[in-house]
């Protein structure tokens, strides 16, 4: 496994529910002394006990509505909210029904994948149900350091949107909130970018969909993808279609079967294989991995265009094989 973070076990102070969906923990260090410092759109990963015993990790942001100098350099615990996503793998099922104040968990330092860039113009921030959380701490960045800052938090119901009063009190008439069904309508993501500044940049966590809309809708109006920058809130998750297929390792020779349900990586663990991963969303690039034989469905956000027609890499976190059989150079 990629990550050598160092690994912290910390005790559950609080844990509650902030709406039907939502469940927000506070995690402090057992000796109550300080803990590693972060900046706005850091995350943790912690460790989750899935159905049927299994280990595995989740990726949470942490969250921080606080704009005084100083909050998050030695913070005295760690915030995070967890959305229960009821058809998932179990990850968010453990955090909501098993995680209770008192237990230990074990995460891994912060690690920010997903910072804000100095520049000039407003930091255009968009926010999808519980992709909110990383934007919430680059929020109270921005408003620290002075600088231009502007959120649209949109999700189906008000009832489902957490953290609106914190936003409120750091931004006031920047902060607007779309709830769709008030609005009898998805947020209007084109208006929203026709409406930015040239020196504009936006900052994006939300569902895929979400994130898709805005990807196009930019790249129509001819965006650089350096003002765009982005989190996908989401595990890998199976799509209509999905199949089995033969898996080949070439330089081991081994061959495995990958099932509809299951990615690459994995199918690779599962099979004591040790390889390199990190976000398991295809966003970080760490499990870039070369393919020597095999139609490729790219799913990715790291791979340009150019590297996914090639057809000799990929990112074996969230791509497959759209045909019978894949053969990787590993
Ligand atoms: S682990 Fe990050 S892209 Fe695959």
């Amino acid at each position: 496994m990629s990550n050598t973070l160092p690994t912290l076990t910390l005790r559950v102070a609080e844990a509650r529910l902030l709406n039907p969906l939502i469940r927000q923990f506070r995690l402090r260090a057992v000796d109550g002394s300080a803990l590693p410092g972060y900046t706005a759109g850091a995350h943790v990963r912690v460790r989750v006990r899935l159905p049927g015993g299994a280990e595995d990790w989740r990726h949470y942001s942490l969250i921080n509505p606080s704009p005084a100098p100083g909050a998050t350099d030695a913070p005295h615990e760690y915030v995070i909210a967890v959305r229960r996503e009821d058809q998932g793998r179990g990850g968010s099922r453990c955090m909501h029904e098993q995680v209770q104040a008192g237990d230990l968990l074990v995460i891994d330092a912060p690690k920010n994948e997903f910072a804000l860039r100095e520049h000039a113009g407003c930091a255009v921030l968009i926010a999808g149900g519980i992709g909110v959380t990383p934007l919430v701490s680059m929020a109270a960045q921005r408003v620290r350091e002075g600088a231009a800052v502007r959120m649209h938090y949109a999700g189906r119901t008000r009832e489902l949107l957490a953290f609106v009063p914190e936003l409120e009190q750091l931004l006031g008439d920047a902060l607007s909130v779309h709830a769709d069904a008030e609005a009898g309508g998805p947020l209007d993501l084109g208006a929203l970018l026709d409406r930015c500044g040239a020196d504009d940049q936006l900052y994006v966590c939300g569902p895929k969909l979400m994130l898709d809309a805005v990807l196009a809708l930019t790249q129509a109006r001819g965006w650089t993808h350096d003002r765009v920058h982005f989190e996908l809130f989401t595990t890998p998750t199976a799509e209509a279609g999905d199949r089995a297929f033969e898996l080949v390792l070439a330089q081991s020779g081994r061959t495995l079967t990958v099932p509809a349900g299951t990615t690459i990586l994995d199918c690779l663990i599962e099979n004591g294989c040790d390889p390199m991963f990190d976000c398991k969303r295809g966003e970080c690039g760490v499990c870039s991995t070369p393919v020597i034989e095999g139609d490729i469905d790219h799913r990715d956000y790291f791979l340009s265009q150019d590297e996914k027609a090639s057809g000799k890499v990929m990112q074996i976190c969230i791509s497959r094989a759209r045909g019978p059989r894949l053969v990787l150079d590993i």
